[in-house]
């Protein structure tokens, strides 16, 4: 792999012992990976920031790094909300750690706003053709597929290497043979908002690390591909994906079909709601916002919530800005006694490991929930989820339409 002589220098040890350890990193990456050499980056989005999944192993590490990010660089969730940790009864051990890390990450001078949709906030713009060193499966699946930039799916100290240096290396989903569709996906029925995620949840299964091509009889909208791309990153490990007449690049650029090609039928979509149904036992917990809920998500479940109260609990998760930014919505929502939680999500959180069942209408959470937080996951559309948290298994009494 090329080096600058600049390079060489960090690598050497000669700007300190943090570079060095960054571009060692991402040397050996680029190594591994056949890279030529280190390219810019314009953002960097950083995992591995709950102490639930990284442990006092992670929190050393990172504590023992010095020096600032030479790009803009975000935090995906940590494990519980920032300013208000006590309202999902985290306890006060585990919050102490959670600072401790957000802390550390501060000091590198790391944007402490934590979310896994960075594109939503402000001053965290990314356009066709950037490159990045995102981490959060989702956020990358979304920055490769909806806005068309590049970046492979960092691990946390590779992505936390690449925004001290400001530089990546330059392989897989940086380069343009490995955006080409390998995987055709035809879906011949219309699909309507969770639709897309248990789509996502199928199809990951099906498509692996392959880069899928999906024809749909119904064009997504954000939050839709947001879903899709979301639950496909959790299921199998697809990082980019493209949807015929609707996702950037596919327009602009004329791929080729692939030869092998697959069919999705309605009944596969019914099993994904079936969970419901088939569930061992009730929910105890409805949680929305994975990933994190965007401003017509917000708007949406202030209006299905206007004026009732749920009888179970219903957690919402989103960035901590746009509370800042809506916060009608966010009292709508609230005066229901639902909470909306910053800075977190069910997956993340050690609260969710409280509840043995947990319903969502996410097929992230969904692939997630059981291995992560010990508890059964179900799913439904966020009618069905809000239903469910209001009138207590309305949903699966009447069996639950999508
Ligand atoms: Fe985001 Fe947590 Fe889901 S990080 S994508 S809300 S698992």
């Amino acid at each position: 792999m090329y080096l600058t002589k600049e390079e060489e220098q960090i690598l050497n040890g000669e700007a300190g012992e943090t570079l060095r350890q960054a571009i060692g990193i991402l040397v050996a990456l680029g190594d591994i990976y056949g890279a030529d050499r280190l390219i810019p980056i314009k953002s960097a989005q950083i995992a591995g920031v709950s102490y639930k999944t990284i442990g006092d192993a992670g929190l050393e590490w990172i504590s023992d790094l010095q020096g600032r990010v030479k790009v803009p660089a975000i935090l995906n969730p940590a494990g519980m909300d920032l300013e208000d940790w006590e309202r999902l009864r985290i306890s006060p051990e585990f919050a102490e750690k959670q600072k401790l890390i957000i802390q550390t990450y501060a000091k590198l001078g790391i944007r402490c706003e934590c979310t896994c949709t960075p594109y939503t906030l402000e001053g965290f713009d990314t356009s066709y053709g950037d490159h990045l060193a995102w981490s959060e499966s989702s956020a990358v699946s979304y920055a490769n597929s909806v806005l068309g930039a590049r970046t492979n799916r960092e691990g946390g100290p590779s992505a936390l290497s690449a925004a001290l240096l400001g530089k990546t290396a330059n392989y897989g989903l940086h380069l343009d043979e490995n955006r080409v569709p390998e995987i055709s996906i035809h879906v011949e029925f219309p699909l309507k908002g969770s639709d897309y995620g248990a789509l996502g949840y199928i199809v990951g299964k099906l498509a692996g690390s392959k880069v899928p091509v999906f024809h749909l009889k119904t064009t997504p909208d954000v939050d839709e591909l947001k879903a899709l791309g979301a639950a496909m990153a959790a299921s199998g490990a697809v990082a980019l994906y493209h949807v015929e007449g609707v996702t950037p690049e596919i327009r602009r650029l004329n791929f080729e079909d692939p030869e092998e090609k697959i069919t999705i039928e309605r009944k596969q979509l019914d099993e994904v709601y079936e969970t419901l149904n088939k569930a061992t036992r009730e929910p105890e917990l409805i949680t929305i916002g994975c990933p994190h809920c965007s401003a017509t998500e917000l708007e949406k479940i202030a209006k299905l919530l206007k004026g009732k109260t749920v009888s179970k609990e219903l957690w919402i998760f989103t960035s901590r800005e746009l509370v800042k930014r809506y916060p009608e919505y966010i009292k709508t929502i609230e005066k229901s006694g639902a909470k909306v939680v910053c800075d977190t999500c069910m997956v993340v959180s050690p609260a969710t490991n409280r509840y043995s069942c947990v319903m969502v209408n996410s097929g992230k959470a969904l692939a997630y929930v059981p291995g992560m937080c010990g508890a059964e996951a179900v799913y439904g559309n966020m009618e069905m989820c809000i239903e469910e948290a209001v009138g207590g298994n309305t949903a699966k009494k009447e069996g639950g339409s999508h």
